[in-house]
């Protein structure tokens, strides 16, 4: 497998690299601690087009590669991870699924606002109840004449406080398990939608993440995503990609701690010598280069894969949770190389490691990824 860029990919790379040292970096620590949405640099994100980023042209996106897609949350989420998933859910679970199923009036509608930034998306799964077994839906939605009505609640949904649309999952006829679940479009302004109050989370705090309640919400028909019935499907397809995203997201917070780490351990100074002297030092730094490489092959051949139009759903699922685990353990291990000065705020290591737990967790915990890894080997 070639994974020489193209001088596309190349140009998208370093784009989404002088954004985040000029436009993120400067105020990413002062969002943390205040948990304070990106709204200015979501905009630019934007008008660059990496809000749509594979997106079909005719609809406002910009109608590149998954390659492309992965390359720049790397950038972006070597400096705010926060950036990087407010990026991701709008491109891969809001974006995607109105790309692939939507009408001509939802893609007109709904799709371009949100590939050119205009508008921000949400993807609302998640309940109270039904995380990982996610079939198992309380949100119902009952027909009426001319659409449906929708009562529930939705539980961790990034974007829930900024977003405009949500693609909500609802289950419309219980008796037929995931086969009765249908996706729908609904707006912020429509009667009986509500958000609960931004959850105060241990990482990724610029990002906002609340609850959705729908109460009595009239969503008309021609809001009914793909088909009445096919809600759960969508899902699981929808993630798959999602999957991809939140591996780069994990690949940047592993390059990150592997920069930051290699910079501190050349200029700090123990017995005499810069620590990276010490080959205690040096076996954390070789295995950090290593996992992050090997995390970092695995997202583009997941990518490389759904470029090609081939089943990648064994593939995004791995790098998913490889990258995540890769994530965690070398902000561990920055940490640990910064020593006391790891565990302040003065240097950044402490929040890579606070934004890559979720990353093990989001958009199907590693253990789900192993649920979807084994079902696939042991099916081939
Ligand atoms: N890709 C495509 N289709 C899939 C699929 C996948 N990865 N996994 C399952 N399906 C399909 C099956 O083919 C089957 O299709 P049919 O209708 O043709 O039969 C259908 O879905 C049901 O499949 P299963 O019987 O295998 O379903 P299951 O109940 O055993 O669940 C699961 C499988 C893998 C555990 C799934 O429930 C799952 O992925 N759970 C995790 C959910 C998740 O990731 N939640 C995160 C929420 S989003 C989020 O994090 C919020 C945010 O804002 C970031």
């Amino acid at each position: 497998m070639d994974f020489t860029f193209t001088e596309e990919q190349k140009m998208i790379r370093d784009t989404a690299r002088e954004f985040a040292r000029e436009e993120i970096a400067p105020t990413a620590i002062e969002r943390d601690i205040e948990a304070k949405f990106p709204t200015d640099i979501i905009k630019k994100l934007g008008e660059l087009g990496f809000m749509g980023m594979m997106v079909d042209p005719n609809y406002g996106g910009a109608g590149l590669d998954t390659i492309s897609y992965v390359l720049a949350i790397i950038e972006l989420s070597k400096v705010d991870a926060s950036v990087g998933v407010i990026m991701s859910v709008n491109n891969s679970l809001v974006c995607h699924g109105l790309n692939k199923h939507g009408t001509e009036h939802q893609k007109t509608k709904y799709l371009a606002p949100l590939a050119t930034g205009q508008k921000l998306g949400a993807f609302c799964l998640s309940e109270p109840e039904a995380g990982s077994d996610a079939t198992k839906q309380h949100t119902s939605a009952k027909k009426v004449d001319g659409g449906w009505v929708l009562n529930g609640i939705k539980n961790w949904i990034t974007n829930a406080i900024s977003a405009d649309y949500y693609l909500v999952v609802a289950q419309t006829d219980p008796e037929k398990g995931h086969r009765g679940i249908t996706a729908f479009i609904v707006e912020k302004e429509f009667e009986g939608v509500s958000q609960g109050v931004k959850e105060d989370k241990l990482g990724i705090r610029s990002s906002d993440t609340a609850t959705v309640t729908l109460q009595d919400t009239f969503v008309p028909d021609e809001n009914v995503l793909w088909e009445v019935g096919k809600g759960f499907n969508f899902a699981m397809d929808t993630l798959n990609g999602g999957r991809i995203g939140i591996a780069a997201q994990a690949v940047g917070i592993a390059e990150a701690s592997l920069e930051d780490s290699i910079a501190y351990a050349k200029e700090r100074k123990a017995f005499g010598v810069p620590i990276a002297e010490h080959q205690a030092i040096q076996f954390k730094l070789a295995d950090m280069a290593m996992k992050l490489e090997a995390a970092t092959l695995l997202t583009l051949k997941a990518a490389a894969q759904k470029d090609a139009g081939e089943n990648y759903i064994k593939l995004a699922a791995m790098a998913k949770a490889y990258a995540s685990e890769t994530a965690v353990q070398n902000a561990l291990e920055a940490i640990q190389i910064h020593g006391g000065y790891g565990y302040v705020r003065e240097y950044k290591v402490e929040r890579y490691l606070r934004d890559a737990k979720i990353t093990e967790i989001y958009e199907g915990t590693s253990e789900i990824q192993r649920i979807v890894i084994s079902r696939m080997i042991l099916k081939d």
